[in-house]
Formats: C-alpha cells, sequence, structure tokens
C-alpha cells in the first residue's frame, strides 16, 4: 500500500469517527431501530473508504470538503432511516443473491405511461397484462413534473420530486411500484442526471441571478471557452441547434447545452451539485425502484480539449454514486445508458459501476444482419464484445425510444472487409427505404448535412418490413416481416442477458405519423415510434382466441409471449456466457448456451431463403446425435442437414 493511500485510509477513518454523532442524531430523529444502525455500519465499513477516496479526488481542493463528506455520509443515513421496511427486506435478499437478475425469468418491457394507459392509476389495472405476457421488470418513460410544451420525452425535467400532474402523484408512484413488486414485476425509471429543464428550480434561481445555483451549470459570460470547447465536441442534436451552447438572453451568458437548447447540463465540478442529485436519487429509490436507469451518462464530465464524453471522471462520479446506493438502498441496480462506441459502452459495466447496461452494438447490428441478410460484421463484434464480468448483465433490445445509430466499430467492419463510412450510408438508406429492394420503413433523426450523419427513427414493426407489406396488401411480405421480427425477439430472448421489450413491440405497432401535429413534438421524429397503446387490440385477440381465426396482431402478440415463455422455461438462457458456434453459413448465426449442466443451441437464418446448417458440425456443440428444436417441435439429427426456413429461428435442445 502506498503511503497516500494510507493517508487516505486515515483521513477517511477519522472524518468517520468524527461523523458518528451526527450519524447517532439521524438514527435518534427517525427511530431506527439498532438492527438497522448495524446493516448500515456494515455497509459503511466496507465503502466509506474507496467512496471518500473517490470524493477526494473530485472535490479534496475544497476548503469546505469536511463539510461537503458530512452531508454526504448524512443523505446516505437519511436515506437508510427513511427506507420503508418492504425494501429493507428486499435489499437483504439482494446482497446474498448479486446476479438476481440474470435468471432466464427476467423479462423486460418499457412504456410511457401517458400513450400506454393515460396515468399511473390506470397502469395498476394492467399489471396483469404484463403477467400475461411474462414480463418481471418495467421500464416506465420519465415521468416526473416537466416543463410546458416540448420536454423530450420527459427528460427535461423540472422537479424530481414531482410527479408530472396528468400522469399522477408521488404516492401514485409508490402504490403502483408496491403493486408491481407483489406480482413479482421491478420497477425501472430514469435518473436524468446529466441535466435538469430550464425551469427546475435550481436553473430558475440561477436566471434570477443567484450565484449559488448558476455554479450549478455551465455558463459563460462569451464565446471564448464555448469555442474552445466546441473544437472538440460532437453534435448529438444537430437539427436542434449547432453546437452545445445556448445563449440566454435574461442571465446573458451562453448556456452548455449538450442535447435540447432546453436541457441544461449539470456541473459536477461543484460538490453541492453532487451532493443536491444524490438527494434527488435516494428520494427517488426511496419510492421503490429496484433500478435506475443512468440517462445519457457518458457526458456527465468535461474537459476542455476532449470530446466531453466517456471521461475517467464519468466514471468515477458513478462509481462514488453507486457506493453510496450499496451503502443506503443497497438493492437498487444502475443501467448505463451509454450510446456510444462499443469500446467505451462496456467501461461502464461492473458490480461497482453500473450493473446492467443497454447493449447498442447488438441492437445495431442486429438491424445490419436484417438488412445485409449476412451475419458476417454482427458474428465478428461477438467474438470479442460480448462477455462481461460476473454479475452484471447486458440488457438486450431491439427498439427503445431512442433511434438507431450505427454504433459498431470500425476496425470491426474492416477487419470483415466493410468500409464503415459507405456501409453507414448504406444502412441509413436502406432503413428510410430508400434503398431499391428495401423493405424498411424508418424516417431520418438528426440529419446532419456537415457530417452525412443520421441516425433511424421507426418501430420495429415498420423496420422489419410489415408497414410496407401492409400498405402493398402483400401476405408473403407480411409473412416475412413477422418472421423478421420473431427472428429478432428470439435472439435477443436467448442470446446473454435481459431481453427488453419496447411495448407495442409486441403487437407489430407501426410508424405514428400524426405526431407531427402536436407542435411540441413535430421537430423530433423519435415520437414517429412512439405509439399510442391500443387497447382494442387486446379484445380483438380475445375474440381471435375464441373464434380461433387469427389477425396479424394476435399472430405476433402471442409468438412473442410464447417465445418469452420459452426463454422463462429454459435454465440453459439464464446468465451472460454465450459462446459463439461457427455454422460456415455467412446468413446464419450459431451459439451455445451453457448453463449447469443444461445446454441450448441457437440458430438464426438472417436470410429470406432456405439455409441448411451441416448436422454434423452441431457435434461439437455437443447436441448428441439426436436434437429437438424447442419452438417447433421439429426433431433433427446430426446425420442430416439441419435446415432452416426463411427468417427461421431454431432452440435447439438434446434429446
Ligand atoms: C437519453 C434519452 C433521450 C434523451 C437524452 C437527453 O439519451 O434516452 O431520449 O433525448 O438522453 O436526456
Ligand atoms: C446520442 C446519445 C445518447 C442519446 C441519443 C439520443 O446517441 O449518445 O445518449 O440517447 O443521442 O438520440
Amino acid at each position: 500500500m502506498t503511503a497516500t493511500q494510507e493517508d487516505i485510509h486515515f483521513q477517511a477513518d477519522l472524518t468517520r469517527k468524527r461523523l458518528q454523532l451526527r450519524l447517532n442524531e439521524v438514527w435518534l430523529a427517525a427511530g431506527t431501530s439498532e438492527a438497522k444502525q448495524r446493516d448500515f455500519a456494515a455497509r459503511l465499513q466496507e465503502h466509506w473508504r474507496p467512496l471518500f477516496a473517490l470524493l477526494l479526488r473530485f472535490y479534496g481542493s475544497r476548503y469546505d470538503f469536511f463539510y461537503f463528506a458530512e452531508k454526504v455520509l448524512l443523505a446516505a443515513a437519511r436515506a437508510w432511516a427513511e427506507r420503508p421496511d418492504d425494501l429493507c427486506e428486499l435489499d437483504r435478499h439482494r446482497i446474498n443473491q448479486p446476479g438476481w437478475f440474470t435468471s432466464e425469468k427476467v423479462v423486460g418491457g418499457a412504456l410511457y405511461v401517458d400513450l400506454f394507459s393515460e396515468n399511473l392509476s390506470k397502469l395498476r389495472e394492467h399489471v396483469g397484462y404484463f403477467k400475461r405476457l411474462g414480463l418481471t421488470y418495467l421500464h416506465l418513460m420519465p415521468l416526473f413534473a416537466v416543463r410546458p410544451g416540448d420536454n423530450d420525452g420527459g427528460y427535461a425535467i423540472s422537479n424530481y420530486r414531482s410527479v408530472d400532474p396528468q400522469l399522477g402523484t408521488i404516492d401514485d408512484l409508490r402504490l403502483l411500484a408496491r403493486d408491481l413488486r407483489g406480482s413479482g414485476i421491478s420497477l425501472v425509471l430514469d435518473f436524468v442526471f446529466n441535466h435538469t429543464s430550464d425551469d427546475h428550480e435550481w436553473a430558475q434561481r440561477a436566471q434570477a441571478g443567484e450565484r449559488e445555483y448558476q455554479e450549478f451549470y455551465y455558463l459563460f459570460s462569451d464565446r471564448t471557452e464555448p469555442d474552445k470547447y466546441e473544437k472538440t465536441l460532437r453534435e448529438i442534436f444537430p437539427t436542434v441547434r449547432r453546437g452545445n451552447f445556448t445563449w440566454h438572453d435574461g442571465m446573458h451568458k451562453w448556456v452548455w447545452t449538450t442535447f435540447n437548447s432546453f436541457q441544461w447540463d449539470l456541473n459536477y465540478g461543484n460538490p453541492a451539485v453532487f451532493c443536491a442529485m444524490l438527494e434527488e436519487m435516494f428520494f427517488i429509490a426511496n419510492t421503490g425502484m429496484d433500478v435506475l436507469r443512468l440517462d445519457a451518462i457518458a457526458f456527465i464530465w468535461k474537459q476542455m480539449g476532449t470530446s466531453c464524453e466517456n471521461l475517467p471522471q464519468a466514471h468515477m462520479l458513478v462509481q462514488a454514486f453507486n457506493h453510496l446506493a450499496r451503502i443506503a438502498t443497497p438493492g437498487l441496480l444502475f443501467k448505463s445508458e451509454a450510446i456510444v462506441h462499443p469500446d467505451e459502452v462496456v467501461k461502464y459495466i461492473g458490480p461497482d459501476e453500473c450493473q446492467i447496461s443497454y447493449n447498442p452494438t447488438l441492437m445495431a447490428l442486429l438491424w445490419e444482419s436484417l438488412a445485409t441478410r449476412k451475419t458476417t460484421l454482427l458474428f465478428q463484434a461477438l467474438k470479442h464484445r460480448h462477455a462481461l464480468p460476473e454479475n452484471t448483465a447486458w440488457v438486450n433490445y431491439l427498439r427503445c425510444h431512442d433511434d438507431i445509430g450505427w454504433t459498431f466499430d470500425d476496425q470491426d467492419a474492416l477487419a470483415v472487409g466493410i468500409k464503415p463510412f459507405d456501409h453507414r450510408q448504406f444502412l441509413n438508406a436502406f432503413y428510410t427505404g430508400q434503398f431499391p429492394g428495401s423493405f424498411a420503413r424508418g424516417v431520418p433523426f438528426q440529419e446532419n448535412d456537415a457530417t452525412g450523419d443520421m441516425r433511424i427513427s421507426g418501430t420495429m414493426a415498420s423496420l422489419a418490413g410489415l408497414e410496407q407489406a401492409i400498405n402493398e396488401n402483400d401476405e408473403e411480405k407480411k409473412d416475412l416481416a413477422i418472421r423478421r421480427m420473431m427472428l429478432l425477439h428470439g435472439v435477443i430472448l436467448s442470446i446473454g442477458g435481459i431481453p427488453l421489450l419496447y411495448l407495442g413491440e409486441e403487437w407489430g405497432m407501426l410508424n405514428d405519423y400524426e405526431f407531427v401535429k402536436d407542435p411540441a413534438k413535430a421537430g423530433d421524429t423519435r415520437w414517429i415510434h412512439r405509439p399510442k397503446m391500443k387497447w382494442e387490440f387486446l379484445e380483438e385477440l380475445d375474440d381471435h382466441i375464441a373464434t380461433g381465426n387469427g389477425s396479424i396482431r394476435s399472430r405476433i402478440f402471442e409468438s412473442t409471449k410464447r417465445l418469452i415463455s420459452l426463454r422463462q422455461s429454459s435454465p440453459a438462457l439464464a446468465g451472460q456466457t454465450m459462446d459463439l458456434f461457427n455454422t460456415d453459413n455467412e446468413h446464419v448465426l450459431g451459439y451455445v448456451r451453457i448453463r449447469e449442466g443444461h445446454r441450448l443451441v441457437v440458430l438464426a437464418n438472417f436470410s429470406e431463403q432456405l439455409q441448411a446448417v451441416d448436422g454434423n458440425r452441431l457435434r461439437t456443440a455437443g447436441l448428441g446425435r439426436f436434437f429437438r428444436d424447442v419452438i417447433s417441435g421439429q426433431p433433427h439429427q446430426t446425420s442430416d442437414p439441419v435446415p432452416l426456413e426463411p427468417y427461421q429461428l431454431l432452440w435447439l435442445n438434446r434429446e
């Protein structure tokens, strides 16, 4: 151990001792039981030193560092003291089962409360629907109080402690969380900690000239600094405004606004911001959250001369928040939302940082394979990008509320003979339906004329060809579109990690072109893939079950539901470990999942042609001579080629 580390430990221990009296005051005021105090003390013992070291690095030079450390510790103590009993009970289970979320039973869904059920109390009436589908994890899109007008789908938050009145109240949220927990469904909410809305109280006080609050944000009196920063920054929303700064007339200052002009980036260089957001985090967690989705995590630290994305300090800040969660809300998980280069995405994942993370690379490459009918690039990326540390997991998804960006690695592409720039151009043309023969009906998002960049909006069904097929009333195309959707679902349900459905997918919901009529949405094409739930579909489904004749929608719904339940009864699909299997057929992706003596081999045909995989090759996958596809029930044997229909997915089990 180096002298400095020893010194830090000494300081940490001393600080803790000096704060013991203040802790006792918290326990006394809240009437915290001795057992609960002991739990806290044990976790503090484990996490205080590393936490202290991190805080010291960021804020150690401040004259009031001791006062800051005290505030942080007391916030944690109060959060634990106020944590409801049922959550503390859950904490105990999860501490003993740190990989609980890697079970094959875990399947997620995401939705907007207003678009799905109007409000929180009505959402409680749909718990049965989630159970019917097999969901055990529910991500509600941001539901806190927001600025009027455009609020970036809830991501411009004006108060982290009150729910948007149109959706309900904090108590409604607590009740919903309790109901869901009772039904075995975990709840996920965003922690939008990179920025607040321009009408958050802090931003308002900054606008009123209060220096203390101006220091919560990045404000500049003239262009000198912004211009210097700008040299190395990307533009995230180039159609909103060029550059990353917005002029504020009232304050006469430039404000750092990475996203929309009304989303003001928070300055974590200021310890007051860390404390304030920590308290908001604990508040949200204690309403009954199992997971917090750390929104825009890549952007939370800025440094001149860098891209201001994925900086080491961003990781350290999240690690500090994570230690604090382990101390005060230990059952809580962090989910990383870093839609960046794959080498960077993975760095946020670890038991000490974010236990789970979106898997944007898999998402983009599944769509890539669908467009090219080849699994070469997907295979290349999966070879070295799927493995994760113990007790962490990918969140595998096909669509979410955001756009699709082609964030694959250029080197991965070059390694298989693909020119990255041209390929992205091709994918954009393909998914906007411009490429001859394309089945996709997406639209551009944030087209940047200066760089030629573009991302894609569109629902899963519209991108997979269902919209085109319905418009052309072509039965064969409809069939192919549905097969594509089931293929993609079958992969995310089996490849290792938490599968996450964006609700609406289970019905094959098409693009909603009506969003342009709402001025608060018209400028953002992502609204095209955020349609309103149509509950009449459910009645239609029940009618069809009664009469035995199914519509496209009920076929999609029933197939999705069935795949989910097959996953949940396949113990081989738990965990994250996946071994690629070389099918010797570029159209067919193959992988093996092995878990505690269970084994499942997956073959996925990404083309609309019949394909086959040599049965003998499958011997090396450990299937034995006779095996069966659990999806179709079809038996196979190694002595014959294994045929795959267009877009067919096989989950092969030893007989
Ligand atoms: C995240 C959200 C996205 C939002 C952005 C700014 O990337 O997923 O919808 O626009 O953050 O909050
Ligand atoms: C960028 C950001 C990501 C955000 C997305 C929204 O890709 O990296 O955080 O979700 O833009 O379009």
